[in-house]
């Protein structure tokens, strides 16, 4: 199995196109050693041709072009992106699609109902794309069995719902229920082995645990350091709890969790632009450093 990660930042991507926090800036002023991120996506091959695209970000067009696995060009028209799956339905995680919309054939998308709905009423991409491309949906039961999409075969996917907030769009953003958001556990059916992935982890449930404990790799929210650093950075009263992440620092924090599973490689993924941890330099990456936690970069590859 072969993970790529086509974009390791948060919504707005890093640099934000408005932001002059102190990332930001010195990342325009080239000040730091920090590296520009595109916004949340992966994609996943057993094979290294056909690729199942995890999220369609706003940035698809340049993650794909950044990405030549992803157009091996064997037609005049052709893509490496066999399906996607949707981890939830917010416009970090599912623009893309319209970037998708010269598509021949329908796409082929995997997501839960409610996020489906989502996408046919308070953002209706779903809908959209009937004019264009069209897509086919496969219905992800949140916390269902595991299947195998008949796209990408020897990849089996645990679906793992998870308690967060649907987006500010969303008819049920005030009644969250499971399948609003969810991770996943990308397992090799052959070898047994196996990624954990949850881009958007509020809370870590019980339920989680016996995922992570079997994970050969986690990759998990690394979208803000401090609950309040967006405040702090910025201004405003957005905390990432209330956007549905589990900060890093702090007691019950995502350190202090992933300290619990040495067996894995331990990967944050989904960092927003506010997050010391992008720069290299930062006293928050030695802290990483000291417990052997990486940061996501545009580009890594997971091999397993
Ligand atoms: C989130 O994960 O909370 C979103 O990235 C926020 C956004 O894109 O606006
Ligand atoms: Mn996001
Ligand atoms: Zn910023």
């Amino acid at each position: 199995m072969k993970i790529r990660v086509l974009g390791s930042a948060a919504g707005g991507g890093f640099p934000q196109w408005n932001c002059n926090c102190r990332n930001c800036d010195a990342l325009r002023r080239g000040t730091s050693r920090a590296e520009a991120r595109t916004q949340s996506s992966l994609a996943v091959s057993m094979d290294g041709e056909n690729w199942l695209l995890v999220n369609a970000s706003p940035d698809a067009r340049a993650q794909i072009l950044a990405n030549p696995e992803l157009q091996p060009a064997r037609a005049v028209r052709d893509t490496g992106i066999a399906a996607v799956i949707l981890m939830d339905s917010q416009i970090d995680h599912v623009t893309g699609l319209l970037t998708l919309r010269e598509s021949p054939l329908p796409l082929k998308i995997y997501c839960t109902d409610r996020v489906r709905e989502d996408l046919e009423t308070g953002f209706p991409i779903l809908t959209i794309l009937k004019h264009y491309c069209g897509t086919e949906v496969r219905r992800v039961e949140p916390g269902g069995a595991p299947f195998e999409p008949e796209e990408i075969p020897g990849l089996r996917i645990h679906p793992v719902p998870l308690t967060s907030k649907a987006p500010p769009y969303s008819p049920h953003r005030e009644a969250p229920a499971p399948g609003d958001n969810m991770g996943v556990l990308f397992e090799d059916a052959a070898s047994g082995r196996s990624v954990f992935y949850a881009p958007g982890l509020g809370e870590m449930e019980e339920h989680l645990v016996p995922f992570m404990k079997r994970a050969d790799v986690l990759l998990v929210d690394g979208t803000c350091w401090r609950n309040d650093e967006m405040a702090q950075a910025v201004g405003g009263s957005k905390t990432a709890a209330e956007m549905g992440h589990q900060a890093q620092d702090g007691s019950g924090g995502m350190i202090e969790v992933l300290s619990g599973y040495t067996h894995a490689r331990r990967i944050l993924i989904h960092i927003n632009n506010t997050n010391p941890i992008l720069d290299p330099d930062s006293e928050e990456r030695r802290v990483l450093d000291r417990v052997g936690v990486e940061v996501a970069y545009d580009g890594m590859d997971i091999d397993l």
